[in-house]
């Protein structure tokens, strides 16, 4: 039947990516099928998939109504690509970061798919029209782009080609808002989209500074954690900017000859490499070694549950 049919989601690539889709489509309802080349994988996912939901159910953090269990067994898996992709109002593409990969996938994915399944790709950085020029089927072809890891940091960036249906861009707004994700829309494709444009900008500039000698790898983290970073959790940096001045036109007066004249000395970009790279390495790993970066994940996890139990309580108030 239709209503039952409408429910279906194809994943295809079953890697960290594809299995935070699966879950989040899981417990917004959704049936979600993931297909990958390896075979090892999707078992893989599916051990992972049922472990992380548990988590989540534990931590208070499981999204929906259903329980972890239920969510679990609304996702399945295949090796076959025809069978995750027929029969779903929307797919969404987790391979790796290829151009050419990721083409050849869309190229085969094309032809199986109806005139009205949204085709979406988790592209962290090649832009929508490079990845769908030729499918038939590319105006309904955008780019949903999420923030690692998906359940603690919800925002999704929605990259529509030129030529993708304003509707199309409507609707998976719609269904990531129903996700439970914070999805932001950019109005044209450009390098990086934006989340990485920014974040690149602070690695350049750390790198820059730790080119100048200016300051060590921990101060520089801290700079983030415990200056900018707790800032922005709630405020983004306008928002901070309008919050500090009686209004934006204050705020240029006061400020403008201060920003441009600090932006203007920020020059050339800086490669990750040679020595730069070797003092990142050398001096990181003094606070965290090699071998205890799996115990810091673990904390970080920890963290990042704490942080987003806590905006979620203070976006209610
Ligand atoms: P991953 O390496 O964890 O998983 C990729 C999966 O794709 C693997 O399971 C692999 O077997 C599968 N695969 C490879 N070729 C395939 C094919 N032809 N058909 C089906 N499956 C195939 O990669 P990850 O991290 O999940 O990244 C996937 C996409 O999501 C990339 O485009 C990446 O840039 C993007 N992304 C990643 C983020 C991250 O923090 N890891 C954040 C946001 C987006």
């Amino acid at each position: 039947d239709d209503a039952h049919k409408s429910e279906n989601v194809g994943i295809i690539g079953s890697g960290l990516i594809g299995r935070s889709f699966a879950m989040l489509f899981a417990a917004a309802g959704y049936r979600p099928c993931i297909y990958d080349i390896k075979e090892s994988q999707l078992d893989d996912a599916l051990a992972d998939t049922r472990k992380q939901l548990a988590d989540l159910e534990k931590h208070g953090l499981l999204r929906g109504s259903l329980s972890a269990a239920e969510q679990h067994e609304r996702i399945s898996t295949t090796n076959d690509l025809a069978e995750c992709v027929s029969d779903v109002f929307y797919i969404q593409e987790c391979v790796y970061e290829r151009e050419e990969l990721k083409r050849s996938v869309w190229e085969k994915v094309d032809p199986m798919v109806g005139e009205n399944t949204i085709l979406a790709s988790s592209a962290s950085a090649i832009v929508p029209s490079k990845l769908s020029e030729g499918l038939v089927h590319r105006n309904n072809f955008i780019v949903v782009h999420p923030t690692n890891p998906p359940f603690y940091a919800p925002l999704v960036e929605i990259i529509p080609a030129p030529w993708t249906e304003a509707g199309i861009v409507q609707k998976v707004k719609a269904l990531m808002t129903e996700l439970g994700q914070s999805p932001v829309v950019l109005k044209k494709e450009i390098e990086g989209f934006v989340l990485n444009r920014i974040q690149y900008s602070i690695i350049g500039e750390y790198m820059r500074l730790l080119k100048e000698g200016i300051m060590s790898v921990e101060d520089l983290d801290k700079v983030m954690t415990d200056g900018l970073g707790v800032r922005y959790a709630f405020n983004g940096p306008l928002m901070t900017a309008y919050l500090n001045a009686e209004g934006f036109y204050e705020y240029g007066e006061k400020y403008r000859d201060m920003i441009f004249g600090i932006q203007k000395s920020f020059g050339e970009p800086i490669k990750m490499e040679g020595d730069i790279l070797k003092q990142m390495q050398d001096e990181i790993t003094r606070v965290v070694p090699m071998d205890a970066i799996h115990e810091r994940r673990a904390k970080r996890d920890l963290r990042l549950t704490a942080l987003s139990k806590l905006k979620k309580e203070m976006d209610r108030k």
